[in-house]
C-alpha cells in the first residue's frame, strides 16, 4: 500500500506523560503548536508505566483525553506501541524479560531498548498491550498512524535466544554436517558433533568462524523483524486498520533495515546530521544518502520521523544549529522524498538524559526563542510547497550499499583491521553522482538492478544469492555497472570464492582482481589517467602498460577532456588486477605496481562494467562519474552548471517536476536557475543564493528520463 496523509505531517515527538501534574503546560503546548503550524504529534512512544502502571491494570485516560484535545485543534496522532522501554514491575516480576549480553550477564532494570526479543513474557504483555490500544484509539479520527515501537536495535543471548538460534539454523541448514561444511568449521577443529553446541558468538567464546558470525546477525535481524510483525500483528488482530511503521536509526548494525522495511506499510527514520562539524556541502551530501537509503527500501515517499529542531545533546560537543540550518536541513529531507518533518522533541524534558536536547518548545516556554521562530517558519515553508505532497523521486542512477556486506566486511580479519570504510566507500559513489545533479537511489543486492541504467557497488565483498547473474544480466542488456576493489570475495556463507575473483563475473569485468595491498593511515599511491600521448607503444615496451592500455582511438570524447597533468590520490586499499578483456584509463603511480590498471573498463554485452582499483579521493570519483554519467546519456536535473555545495534534487508527480536547489554553504553563492528551469514556487531567485537557502522550481513539461 501506498500510505498518503494527503499533507505534509509537521511536529514531532510529544510527551505529555512527563506532564500530566501541570494542566497550564499542556494547554500553553498546544497553544504553541498551533502557532508554529504543527499538525502532527508521535504519541506514547515510552510511556508503558503511565499506560499500565500495574501489572494487568490499564490506565488510557489521560492519552484519550490529550488525543481527544490534539484532534479539537487539528493536531492528528501517531500513535505507539510502548515496547520499547518497560514498567519496573515488569522486570521485577520476569526477570526473562531484560537483556543478556554477549558476555552472557543479565542487565538489570534500566536504560531502553534492551529487552529480549524471544522472551514468551514480554511478546505476550506486548501483545496485550497492543491489542488494548488498537481497540482503543484505532478508530479515533485524531489517530493517522501507528509508531511501532522505537528504534529496534541491539542483541540479546539469553537462553530463550541461544535456543531460538539453533531452531533458525537448523531450519536453514537441515544437518550439522551441512552447518559445518558451511561455516568451515575445520577450521582450528571447531567442527559441531550437535547442533546444542551451537552458541552465539562471544568475546569469551567463539569468535573465530565468520559463517557463525554471519549468521548471528541475520538471525538478530530476523528475530528483531519477527517481533516487530508479531506487534503488528496483535494490532490488526485487535481490528486495527491505520497503517503502520516504525522508525530506524540508519546506522543500526543489529537490523537489516531492508528486510524490516517489508514489515512496515511506510518507512519513517529518524536523521540527526551532525551539521557544523565538517563543511556543510559534505554533511549534506551523507544526510541525503540517509534519505534516499530510506525511500529507496520501498520506493515510496518515507517519514521524517525525528530530527532536532537545536543541537542534539548526546554527541561530544553540541553544536547549535546556524540560522537558516533547520529550514534547509527539513527542506532537504522533503526533496529526497520524505512526507514529513518531524522533530525529537515538541517540549524539553525538565529532567533525565534528554533535558538539554532541542526541542520546539524549550524550558523558557514562550514563543521569542529563536528555535521556536525557526521551527514556524519550517512550518509555513510546508505549507507553501504543500502541492509536492507525496510525488515521487525517480532515479536513474543507483548505489548499492548492503547491511549483509557491511557485516561481512567487518567481521573478516584483513586485509585492513584498522577500517575497511565500507561506508565510506559509498557515500563517495554516491556523492560523485549527487554532485553531478540527478537523483540516487541506493538500493541493496536482493533489489533489481533494473530501473536504472547506471549502477556502482562499491566494495562488494560478499556477492549475495542471485547477485551475480544480475550484474551479468543489467551488463548485457545495456546497463553501466560500477564496481570497486574488494569485490566478489566471498559468497554468502563467507567463503573465498575459488577459480579467481570477482567471483563469477570476471568475464563481465573482464579482468581478475590478482592481490590486495593494504596501506597504512598517512600512506597514499597515486593514480593518472593513461596519457594518450604516451600510451603507446613507448611505455608498452618499456614494459609499464600492458597492452590492454585504452589507447587515444579507442577513446569516446569524454575521457579525453580528463586533465593528464593531474594526479589523484588513494589510500587504504589498492587492488591489484590483470586484465583479460577490460582496458585501463587508469593506472597507478608508485610502488611496485606503479603503471599497472587503477580505473578499467570493459565493453560487454550492450553494457559497461568500469572497475575502480583503489581507495579513491572523492576528486577522482566526482571527475571519473561525470564522465561515466554523460557517456551513459544520463540526464540532469538542472542543465546549467552547478557551484559546489549547491544540491539539486526533484520530485515528481504525473507530469510536473519540482526541483529542489538548496545551498548548504555557509556563504552566498553566485547561482540562478534558468528561466526555462521552471517556474519559482518557493525561495528567493536573484544572481545569488544565500547560505542554507533553497529555491523550489515547478516544472510542467515532463521530460522523460528514462
Ligand atoms: C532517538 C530516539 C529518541 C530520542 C532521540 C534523541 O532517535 O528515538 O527517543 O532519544 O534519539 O536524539
Ligand atoms: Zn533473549
Amino acid at each position: 500500500m501506498s500510505v498518503n496523509f494527503e499533507h505534509f505531517l509537521y511536529g514531532g515527538d510529544y510527551n505529555p506523560d512527563q506532564w500530566l501534574d501541570h494542566p497550564d503546560i499542556l494547554k500553553e503546548d498546544i497553544r504553541l503548536m498551533k502557532q508554529a503550524h504543527i499538525n502532527t504529534v508521535s504519541l506514547g512512544i515510552f510511556s508503558w508505566a503511565k499506560l499500565e502502571p500495574a501489572e494487568g491494570v490499564y490506565n488510557f485516560d489521560w492519552m484519550e483525553e490529550t488525543i481527544d484535545r490534539l484532534y479539537e485543534n487539528g493536531i492528528s496522532v501517531n500513535l505507539a506501541t510502548p515496547s520499547g522501554a518497560r514498567p519496573h514491575w515488569m522486570a521485577d516480576r520476569y526477570p526473562e524479560v531484560l537483556r543478556v549480553n554477549e558476555a552472557r550477564q543479565r542487565a538489570l532494570f534500566g536504560e531502553r531498548h534492551n529487552h529480549c526479543y524471544t522472551s514468551p513474557v514480554y511478546r505476550e504483555k506486548v501483545r496485550r498491550m497492543n491489542q488494548k490500544l488498537a481497540e482503543h484509539f484505532d478508530s479515533h479520527p485524531g489517530v493517522i498512524l501507528w509508531h511501532v515501537s522505537n528504534e529496534y536495535m541491539g542483541e540479546c543471548h539469553c537462553p530463550l535466544c541461544q535456543q531460538a538460534f539453533r531452531d533458525w539454523v537448523k531450519e536453514k541448514y537441515h544437518t550439522i554436517d551441512e552447518v559445518n561444511r558451511r561455516w568451515n568449521t575445520a577450521f582450528w577443529s571447531h567442527d559441531y558433533q550437535s547442533f546444542d553446541q551451537i552458541e552465539s558468538p562471544s568475546s569469551i567464546g567463539e569468535n573465530s568462524i565468520q559463517g557463525l558470525y554471519l549468521d548471528w546477525r541475520r538471525f538478530v535481524s530476523y528475530q528483531t523483524t519477527d517481533f516487530c510483525r508479531a506487534e503488528i500483528a496483535a494490532l490488526r488482530e485487535a481490528g486495527a486498520k491505520k497503517p503502520v511503521t516504525t522508525n530506524m536509526l540508519y546506522k543500526s548494525p543489529w537490523v537489516n533495515y531492508f528486510e524490516l522495511a517489508d514489515a512496515v506499510d511506510i518507512v519513517s527514520w529518524d536523521s540527526y546530521p551532525f551539521w557544523h562539524k565538517g563543511p556543510e556541502s559534505q554533511t549534506a551530501v551523507n544526510a541525503g544518502m540517509r534519505h534516499d537509503v530510506m525511500r529507496s527500501m520501498k520506493g515510496e515517499p518515507f517519514l521524517m520521523m525525528e530530527s532536532c529542531p537545536g543541537a542534539m545533546n548526546w554527541i561530544p560537543v553540541s553544536k547549535l544549529k546556524r540560522p537558516g540550518m533547520l529550514e534547509a536541513s527539513s527542506l532537504q529531507a522533503v526533496a529526497h522524498g520524505s512526507d514529513s518533518v518531524l522533530y525529537f522533541q515538541i517540549r524539553k524534558g525538565r529532567g533525565g538524559y534528554e533535558k538539554l536536547h532541542g526541542a520546539v518548545i524549550d524550558h523558557y516556554g514562550k514563543e521569542d526563542d529563536r528555535t521556536y521562530q525557526e521551527c514556524c517558519q519550517v512550518g509555513a515553508d510546508l505549507e507553501a510547497i504543500q502541492r509536492l505532497h507525496h510525488s515521487k523521486v525517480e532515479a536513474s542512477v543507483a548505489v548499492v550499499y548492503d547491511w549483509e556486506n557491511r557485516w561481512a566486511v567487518e567481521a573478516s580479519a584483513g586485509p585492513r583491521n584498522e577500517n575497511m570504510y565500507y561506508r565510506e566507500a559509498v557515500e563517495k559513489s554516491y556523492g560523485a553522482f549527487r554532485r553531478q545533479g540527478v537523483n540516487v537511489d541506493v538500493i541493496d543486492m536482493t533489489k533489481s538492478l533494473e530501473p536504472y541504467q547506471v549502477v556502482a557497488a562499491p566494495m562488494v565483498y560478499m556477492f549475495r544469492a542471485g547477485f551475480e547473474e544480475k550484474v551479468r544480466a543489467f551488463v548485457e542488456r545495456g546497463g553501466v555497472f560500477i564496481m570497486t576493489y574488494w569485490s566478489g570475495v566471498v559468497d554468502e556463507n563467507d567463503l573465498c570464492f575459488l577459480g579467481g575473483t570477482p567471483g563469477g563475473l570476471m568475464d563481465v569485468m573482464g579482468l581478475r582482481s590478482t592481490e590486495i595491498d593494504a596501506l597504512y593511515e598517512g600512506e597514499f599511491n597515486t593514480l593518472r589517467v593513461v596519457d594518450s600521448a604516451v600510451s603507446g607503444e613507448d611505455e608498452i615496451a618499456a614494459g609499464n602498460l600492458s597492452d590492454n592500455v585504452v589507447r587515444s582511438e579507442d577513446k569516446s570524447g569524454v575521457w579525453d577532456s580528463l586533465n593528464h597533468d593531474i594526479t589523484y590520490r588513494c589510500e587504504h586499499l589498492c587492488q591489484l588486477v590483470d586484465l583479460r578483456t577490460a582496458k585501463s584509463l587508469f593506472v597507478y603511480g608508485e610502488d611496485f605496481y606503479a603503471g599497472t590498471p587503477a580505473l578499467t573498463v570493459n565493453c560487454y554485452g550492450a553494457g559497461k562494467a568500469y572497475y575502480v582499483c583503489a581507495d579513491a579521493e572523492q576528486r577522482f570519483y566526482d571527475d571519473v562519474y561525470a564522465r561515466i554519467l554523460k557517456e551513459a546519456g544520463i540526464r540532469r536535473i538542472l542543465e546549467q552548471e552547478i557551484p559546489a555545495g549547491v544540491e539539486v534534487s526533484s520530485r515528481r508527480s504525473d507530469k510536473t517536476e519540482y526541483i529542489f536547489i538548496q545551498n548548504f554553504n555557509p556563504v552566498s553563492v553566485s547561482f540562478c536557475p534558468e528561466a526555462e528551469a521552471g517556474e519559482v514556487i518557493f525561495g528567493e531567485v536573484s544572481e545569488k543564493m544565500k547560505p542554507f537557502s533553497t529555491v523550489v522550481l515547478e516544472r510542467r513539461q515532463a521530460i522523460t528520463e528514462k
